[in-house]
């Protein structure tokens, strides 16, 4: 079956964006409105960031209280806004938080609530929307995920391992079969702005964010390119996705034989 292409209707899109409270989610806020676009923005304490609420209330959008870690709150959210005649077209799950410590150091309470903010949280909203967004033949889902799940990092055991369970969810999902006349498309975004922990912080959230925009819409430095499943950002990234890319292509030429037979012999 083929992919259907990406149409991007030709009106402002609804966005529904998690961890809004600070850093690249409120970034993303900001460029989502300064372009027209209506966003519904979430953090766990709305009242923590009350200037921020009237910020973006007051360029049309909403704020309400979400923590992606409960069980019930992502449905409950998505039936409320929909009730209300808020049609989600694009969610991003950017919430999320970093926790060092090599996979011997992190106890498995610590890994569980990694799982829970970065995978099963967002995998709630995807459940939640997806439905509706096929039924509406439009959607898309932007995952903010970490170059740390691409290649691994010591230093991030737990964090590396939840968000490249993330990123399997986008690709799984993005295989999906789609109705015929569908015109969306669901889309994983990379991204890697180091600017916090151990790392020396140089990366610009504005910048990053304004990636994410004209990509996510095809539009600025996205024009052209609004099929695309996977945004890199960040100079790292540059020769890690080469090294993996380079592995694959290894591992190919050594054992392609050993992949294309494991197979029982036809007739016995
Ligand atoms: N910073 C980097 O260098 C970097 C690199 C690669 C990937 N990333 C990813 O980029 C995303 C944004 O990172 P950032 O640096 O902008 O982080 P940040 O400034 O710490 O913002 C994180 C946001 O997530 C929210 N959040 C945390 N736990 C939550 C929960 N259980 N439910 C709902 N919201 C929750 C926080 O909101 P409240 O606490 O107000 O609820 C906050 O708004 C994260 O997914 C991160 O893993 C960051």
């Amino acid at each position: 079956m083929s992919i259907p292409k990406f149409i991007k209707p030709s009106r402002p899109l609804t966005w529904l964006i998690t961890g809004c409270s600070s850093g690249l989610g409120l970034a993303l806020t900001r460029e989502v409105q300064r372009h027209g676009h209506t966003v519904i923005a979430t953090s766990r304490q709305p009242s923590r960031t009350s200037n921020l609420v009237a910020e973006v209330e007051a360029n049309g959008g909403e704020w309400h209280a979400l923590d992606v870690d409960d069980l019930s709150a992502a449905g409950t959210l998505v039936d409320k806004l929909e009730a209300c005649g808020h049609n989600i077209d694009i969610l991003v799950n950017n919430a999320g938080y970093i926790l060092f410590g090599a996979v011997e150091q992190i106890s498995d309470e610590e890994r569980r609530q990694l799982m829970e903010t970065i995978y099963f949280g967002p995998s709630r909203l995807i459940q939640a929307l997806v439905p509706r967004m096929r039924e509406r033949r439009f959607g898309m889902i932007v995952n903010i995920s970490s170059g740390a799940a691409l290649d691994g990092r010591d230093s991030m055991g737990g964090y590396a391992a939840a968000k490249a369970a993330l990123d399997d969810n986008a690709s799984l999902i993005a295989q999906a079969p789609l109705p015929a006349d569908y015109k969306g498309s669901v889309a994983e975004q990379m991204m890697d702005v180091m600017k916090s922990g151990k790392f020396v912080g140089d990366g610009d959230t504005g910048k990053a964010a304004r990636a994410i925009f004209d990509v996510t819409v095809g539009e600025g430095a996205g024009a052209g390119h609004g099929d695309e499943r996977f945004l890199p950002m960040g100079r790292d990234m540059i020769p890690r996705v080469s090294l993996v890319r380079d592995q694959c292509a290894h591992a190919l030429d050594v054992f392609a034989d050993i992949a294309g037979n494991v197979y029982a012999e036809q007739g016995k």
